[in-house]
């Protein structure tokens, strides 16, 4: 490859490493776009897949003149490997990797608000993400109101000639609240502010903000997209290239850069992202349906049935319902401490969207943060992530522990 002049280092996001793979003129299906997008054979050697590339720097052939890559905060081959992925498949132009959901989360803001600038997030939104914005941006000068997204009257009152981001998180951890992301978008484009939609939960395959009208996908990829508890991570997805160009600006100032391994991790997770989450989805619908029906059980939060709030919504703008589900546990929060304890298969502990299936008390851990704030939730609230086990196994330890818990 004959040396080229040096770009600009936000250029690089969508940059296809390899040889250019025959494009279908008619674009491919999503299942297949997981599989290949940004992940064309190794140029230099056929690898099937991208090589981690470990270098922390890269030769220049002259003074400003190099192969695309220089240093490896500013970018890396296999980063650039999986920002293209996620860019093709959240339906945009432009890609950034992160070092966790939280770095991603930290550059979007950094890049598009400033001290006196306001921020609305969701009254039910992730307690990290509560915390980044009471703990970090406030004392700066960035305002903020938690409001209840699923009523436009909420958000109107809310609003402030000052606003100018509104931040979506659907389904929402640990609420599973759902949000019309395309009413919202309407809404907030209509006063000229940009939305950004926290799509961990759902992941492409299950719902593409952009498309429905947001401007800005996040994920934390510690998630569905990596999919096996080995890796933390976070992605953008941003059709601006403006927008894009400023977060890839802070990135690069603040150093919040995934390592190549992880970038290679996230990316063999997002192969089998499809085939995965439609398994997640189905387990759900059976764990959910055990739910609904016991008697240790006082609500069931889970879109994909017909009495949650949001399910027309979901129903709408998602192609299925996720393998997240929440509930409340009758008898308090005594039961749903020895309930999380009492499961086989489920083990206890943080985090979601693994093969494996998980089960969280959400007050005294993921969301501990929002202890003592409007935020703040329910103790009686238990959090599964439902994995690709068997369903039958599945619903059986459940039904062992409510059993015992109730
Ligand atoms: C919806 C959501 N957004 C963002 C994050 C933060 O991601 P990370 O833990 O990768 O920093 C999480 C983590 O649980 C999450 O559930």
């Amino acid at each position: 490859m004959s040396a080229r002049k040096r770009k600009p280092f936000w250029r690089r996001s969508t940059r296809i490493i390899g040889t250019e793979r025959r494009q279908n003129p008619e674009g491919d299906e999503f299942e297949t776009r997981t599989v290949h997008a940004g992940q064309e054979p190794d140029r230099a050697t056929g690898a099937v897949v991208p090589p981690i590339s470990l270098a922390s720097t890269f030769v220049q052939d002259a003074v400003g003149e190099h192969r695309g890559y220089e240093y490896a905060r500013t970018a890396n081959p296999t980063r650039s490997a999986l920002e293209a992925c996620i860019a093709e498949l959240e339906g945009v132009t432009h890609g950034l990797a992160f070092a966790s959901g939280m770095a991603a989360e930290d550059a979007v803001v950094r890049a598009a608000l400033r001290p006196g600038d306001h921020l609305i997030i969701p009254a039910d939104a992730y307690g990290g993400t509560y915390r980044l914005v009471a703990r970090l941006y406030e004392p700066i000068g960035i305002t903020w109101s938690a409001v209840d997204l699923g009523d436009l009257d909420a958000l109107a009152g809310a609003w402030r000639d000052e606003t100018k981001l509104v931040w979506v998180e659907t389904p929402t951890n640990p609420l599973l609240t759902v949000v019309d992301i395309a009413a919202v978008a309407a809404f907030a484009h209509d006063r000229g502010v940009r939305v950004v939609v926290d799509n961990t939960f759902a992941t492409p395959y299950l719902q593409r903000p952009v498309e429905l009208g947001a401007d800005v996908v996040v994920h934390s990829s510690t998630k569905y997209l990596g999919g096996h508890s080995d890796v933390v991570g976070g992605v953008v997805a941003v059709g601006d290239a403006d927008l894009a160009e400023q977060m890839a600006f802070v990135q690069n100032a603040a150093g919040a850069v995934p390592g190549p391994f992880d970038c290679y991790l996230v990316l063999r997770g997002v192969r089998t992202l499809a085939v995965r989450m439609d398994r997640h989805c189905e387990n759900a619908r059976a764990v959910a349906a055990l739910l609904a029906e016991h008697p240790a059980v006082a609500r069931v939060l889970y879109p994909g049935l017909p009495g949650h709030p949001g399910h027309d919504t979901a129903r709408r703008q998602m192609h299925d319902y996720g393998g997240m589900v929440s509930f409340t546990v009758g008898p308090g929060e005594d039961a749903a401490l020895k309930l999380v304890a009492s499961t086989r298969l489920f083990t206890l502990a943080e985090s979601l969207g693994a093969v494996e299936s998980l089960i969280e008390h959400p007050a005294r851990m993921t969301h501990a943060s929002a202890a003592g704030s409007p935020l703040a939730v329910d103790p009686s609230l238990v959090r599964l992530s439902v994995g690709i086990e068997s369903a039958e196994d599945l619903v059986a330890d459940l039904r062992q522990a409510l059993d015992a818990a109730g």
